[in-house]
């Protein structure tokens, strides 16, 4: 748990849902979380492109955020195969997702990208959510922390502190603690990693901005370490894979750690 007052909780569902699938995700979802003050619970679901039509109207009604999982960096033009902030902006999408560690490392994003896709992000008045992590091989040579901070500060290069303060999300997610084959990292490891982060981002923004901007954890968080690693300090928010597909798990998830902080 950081200093803020909302807890953030989320998944993306990478290329996992159809659209009716999702559509029944988030309905189902809706409801098991309809009494939940979302004042003190952010909740937000980033599902496939060709669902978020659908989903928009259903993550409105039930007050879950609606986000994309990447976007293109300019409003139109001969980007084939991408999709631009205009488009997102139709479908109702609040929360743009910007470097997840599978478009860094499978497909070839590189910080200078996610910086162009951040700027164009706020300048669309959606709120970014870059994510950050180092490699298993990073973290082995002891450079996770330079790691990090290099991928803050390119990632953010060109952010007011105002910008940051009001509508930018961090999740630390490394990258050897992500999927299938993934370990989670331990409380101790998380929590200090964080504190590196809001150490650069009050560093960048100032303390007062740098302070507000909400640093989310992901990589194999489920039902066993989700209490432990919510109540880190440092820790504003967990951003969920697998084990938030299944609205009944993600719920369960969601109401063990509000019961606990
Ligand atoms: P995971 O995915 O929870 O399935 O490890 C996390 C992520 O990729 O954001």
């Amino acid at each position: 748990m950081g200093g803020l007052d909302r807890f953030y909780f989320g998944t993306n569902t990478k290329m996992y849902k159809t659209i009716a699938e999702t559509a029944s995700f988030l309905a189902e979802l809706a409801e098991l979380t309809r009494k939940i003050d979302r004042e003190k619970a952010a909740l937000f679901v980033i599902p496939s492109f060709t669902a978020l039509q659908t989903a928009g109207p259903i993550a409105r009604e039930g007050e879950i955020l609606l986000g994309a999982q990447n976007m293109g960096w300019e409003a139109e033009g001969p980007f084939t195969g991408e999709i631009s902030p205009r488009m997102l902006r139709e479908v109702g999408v609040e929360i743009v997702e910007i470097g997840h560690s599978e478009r860094r490392h499978v497909l070839g994003e590189t910080d200078e990208m996610e910086n162009k896709k951040v700027l164009c992000a706020l300048e669309n008045g959606f709120r970014p959510l870059l994510c950050i992590g180092e490699t298993a091989e990073q973290k082995r040579d002891g450079i996770a922390d330079e790691i990090l901070r290099i991928q803050l500060k390119r990632g953010l290069r060109g952010v007011s502190a105002a910008q940051a303060a009001e509508r930018l999300l961090i999740a630390y997610e490394p990258v050897w603690a992500i999927g299938a084959g993934g370990t989670p990292a331990t409380r101790e490891y998380a929590g200090e990693k964080h504190g590196v982060i809001h150490a650069a981002l009050c560093e960048l923004f100032g303390a007062e901005c740098g302070g507000q901007i909400p640093v989310l954890y992901g990589g194999s968080v489920n039902a066993e370490n989700a209490v432990g690693l919510a109540k880190t300090p440092g820790i504003d928010g967990l951003f969920i894979g697998r084990s938030a597909w299944v609205a009944k798990s993600f719920y369960g998830i969601i109401t063990a750690v509000l019961n606990t902080l």
